[in-house]
């Protein structure tokens, strides 16, 4: 899938510096605009409450498009390996990104029936991409709902299931957000990957995307549960932690299943291509904000990285992915990972 066409111009247009910040802020506030947690925009084009709103809101953008190219240029001249863009979120601080996150509690984890352990008699593939086996469905959009946590788990459950049965089910987030609220998560107020997967585990089931399809794209939470058996698309018998931040065994786990795992944003907002790799993201546990899910992992002239599902669109990134350097615990991506067993 490729880009929208939108973005890449207004990066052009930035560099060339050729037009001027009002047609290219004109341009900016057509294009859709949704995050993990919080609800701000309209999804069809930007729609502010008042004239000082917007004024603000595009002295944001117009400081976020100089870092981007300050940052670019950097990154041509070989500083930094990974590209930032113009995208939905460029009217936002990074502060106001991070501010209006509900994100986990990460204090209140939940175990796994398991433990993942290395095999130490296997030795990991060098290069995992599960993208090409089949077993990883269309990046999906949880648009202005904090789901990213629902978005996650069922990624790892459509794979496990595809892996076991040989058939590639597209499974239904909003059931596990609709029906998952015993279990402590809060629809698009956050949740865990862990607590989607009791749930489906207990609930003996959860329904296929297209009969139970997302609706909470608008920020509302539904609280009633509408799972249906006769729409049934996979089932789990269990789930198991990846130990908290070892690299090591979510490379071996990767190298076997889809895993759903927490990171601390950073500047993920910002992130056009290449392999991310910061100091501007926390590997401290506490500081987990957003969910996604490790489809594989490689390495390119000689730099690791991580292969990263995300659920802001396949207009994000590249195309609805980015990398993630691997090797330091980046963005603490080995601090919640989980995958379950079907
Ligand atoms: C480790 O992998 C080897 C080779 O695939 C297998 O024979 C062995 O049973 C595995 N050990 C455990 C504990 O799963
Ligand atoms: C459950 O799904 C089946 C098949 O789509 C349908 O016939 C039935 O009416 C549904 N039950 C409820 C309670 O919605």
């Amino acid at each position: 899938m490729i880009r929208a066409a939108l973005f890449i111009p207004l990066f052009a247009l930035a560099a060339a510096a050729s037009l001027s910040l009002d047609s290219q802020w004109e341009s900016f506030k057509v294009s859709d605009s949704y995050s993990c947690f919080f609800v701000l925009q309209t999804k069809y084009g930007k729609s502010y409450e008042s004239n000082v709103e917007e004024t603000y809101r595009r002295s944001v953008f117009a400081q976020k498009m100089e870092l981007i190219k300050a940052h670019n240029e950097r990154a041509n001249n070989g500083e930094f390996t990974y590209r930032k863009g113009i995208n939905k979120f460029s009217d936002l601080t990074t502060e106001e990104f991070k501010a209006k996150y509900l994100g986990f509690k990460a204090t209140a984890r939940r175990i796994a029936p398991f433990i993942y352990k290395v095999n130490k008699t296997v030795k990991a593939p060098t290069l995992v991409d599960w993208r090409t086996k089949g077993i990883v469905s269309e990046v999906k959009e949880q648009q202005e709902c904090g789901a990213c946590w629902a978005f996650s788990a069922i990624a790892a459950i459509e794979a496990a299931n595809a892996q076991k049965t040989g058939k590639l089910v597209v499974l239904s987030e909003q059931n596990v957000l609709d029906c998952s609220w015993k279990y402590g998560d809060q629809g698009c107020g956050g949740g865990y990957m862990d607590d989607a997967f009791l749930y489906v585990k207990d609930n003996n089931g959860v329904d296929t995307e297209k009969s139970y399809p997302y609706i909470s794209g608008d920020g509302q939470d539904y609280h009633t549960c509408r799972y249906n058996e006769s729409n049934k698309g996979a089932s789990i018998a269990s789930f198991v932690d990846i130990p908290e931040g070892d690299e090591e065994a979510l490379l071996s786990a990767v190298s076997e299943h889809v895993v759903a795992v927490a990171i601390d944003v950073g500047p993920l907002h910002d992130y056009e291509a290449g392999i991310l790799n910061t100091n501007e993201c926390s590997s401290d546990p506490k500081d987990l904000s957003h969910a996604v899910a490790v489809v594989g992992y490689g390495s390119e002239n000689g730099i690791p990285f991580w292969i990263v599902r995300n659920s802001w669109g396949q207009d994000f990134g590249e195309s609805g992915y980015f990398r993630l350097y691997r090797g330091s615990n980046m963005c603490g991506i080995a601090n919640l990972a989980s995958y379950p067993i079907v």
